[in-house]
């Protein structure tokens, strides 16, 4: 077994002519925290929902691979797999736990079909396990908790349970898809919190999709910075977000800087239609860096320890 747990090559995905990702290149080792950036539409929510194999397939062209655990790749596994694999090997945490979770069911009958059906464990058992991971997951009064439905929590608390659900079966891989953008600023930093540390204290590997760069600087150790569906820069984040070399990455520091860290506002001019990309450089129509080559031929990204950037005139 190697130390790699998800390895992404040439990741495109077209929506009919939409080329909506193109050539994502990603790699996560075990135990190991990603932060994925950039503005809203960058792809972000798309690479995590074509890894948890929720895009519909027909509506969608998905080209490259993505080998997780060394055994299967992703793109091509029947839909048999990807039962067997999401929810237990695979996990998600939603941006909004109140329309994630079933508002027919109690929180606790949530939880515990979970564990029944992902890890086999029997009524006493999963009830059992169920307020353990209520307690883990900072929700005092478990027991009660259990028989509560959704809409008689709070939003963070709501959160706290699809952490539980998530993280409930032991994933190798948690995906955390902007998940405290539908809660209070107050609340945000301890969800935040809660997960990096049931994730580090499960051994999980997690990719975080999140806007506050001072946070991923701290907690994350690997980041990804991606435009229109294209990866400008890589690397290690503290190093990656201390001194930027992608003129992409150096605008979305300083504009977030700026405004503060709640929330990722978007640097000046407009992402292009993604109908109208430039066949180059996606970044090109806002870069104060471009040359003549940047909108007609696109930079490869290259690694040179450890560090990714695809620029044709870097900083
Ligand atoms: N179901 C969909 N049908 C058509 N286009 C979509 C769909 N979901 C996302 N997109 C488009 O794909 C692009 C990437 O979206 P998304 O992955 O949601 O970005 P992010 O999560 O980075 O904000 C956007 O331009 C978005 O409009
Ligand atoms: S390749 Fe050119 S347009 Fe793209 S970021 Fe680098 S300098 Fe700017
Ligand atoms: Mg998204």
């Amino acid at each position: 077994m190697t130390d790699c747990l998800l390895e992404i090559d040439g990741l495109t995905l077209h929506r009919g002519h939409k080329k909506i990702l193109d050539d994502v290149k990603l790699t996560l080792k075990r135990g190991e925290t990603l932060a994925l950036v950039g503005e809203s539409g960058a792809g972000k929510s798309t690479i995590a929902m074509a890894l948890m194999g929720l895009l519909d397939r027909r509506a969608v062209a998905i080209d490259g691979s993505a080998r997780f655990n060394d055994e299967v790749d992703l793109f091509n596994l029947p839909e048999k797999e990807w039962t067997r694999l999401r929810g237990s090997r695979l996990s998600m945490v939603f941006q909004d736990a109140g329309t994630a979770l079933n508002p027919c069911y109690t929180v606790g009958s949530q939880l515990m079909s979970v564990l029944r059906r992902k890890l086999g464990l029997g009524a006493k058992e999963a009830r059992e396990r169920a307020v353990e991971l209520m307690k883990d997951v900072g929700i005092n009064d478990a027991v009660a908790r259990l028989s509560a439905y959704p809409h008689q929590l709070s939003g963070g608390m709501q959160q706290r349970i699809m952490v539980a659900i998530a993280l409930g079966c032991k994933p190798d891989l948690l995906f955390a898809d902007e998940p405290t953008s539908a809660l209070d600023v107050t609340i945000q930093a301890q969800i935040v919190q809660l997960i990096l540390d049931q994730t580090r204290a499960s051994g999980a590997s997690c990719i975080f999709v999140l806007h506050d760069l001072a946070l991923a600087s701290q907690a994350c150790d690997r980041i990804v910075v991606l435009y229109a569906g294209q990866v400008m820069e890589a690397g290690d984040c503290a190093t990656v977000l201390r001194n930027p070399l992608h003129p992409y990455t150096r605008l979305l520091k300083s504009c977030v800087l700026e405004i503060g860290v709640e929330e990722m506002t978007p640097p000046e001019g407009n992402v292009p239609a993604y109908d109208a990309m430039p066949k180059g450089c996606r970044f090109a129509t806002r870069c104060p860096r471009a040359l003549d080559c940047c909108a007609t031929e696109k930079p490869a990204l290259i690694e040179t320890e450890g560090r990714a950037i695809a620029c044709w005139n870097p900083e």
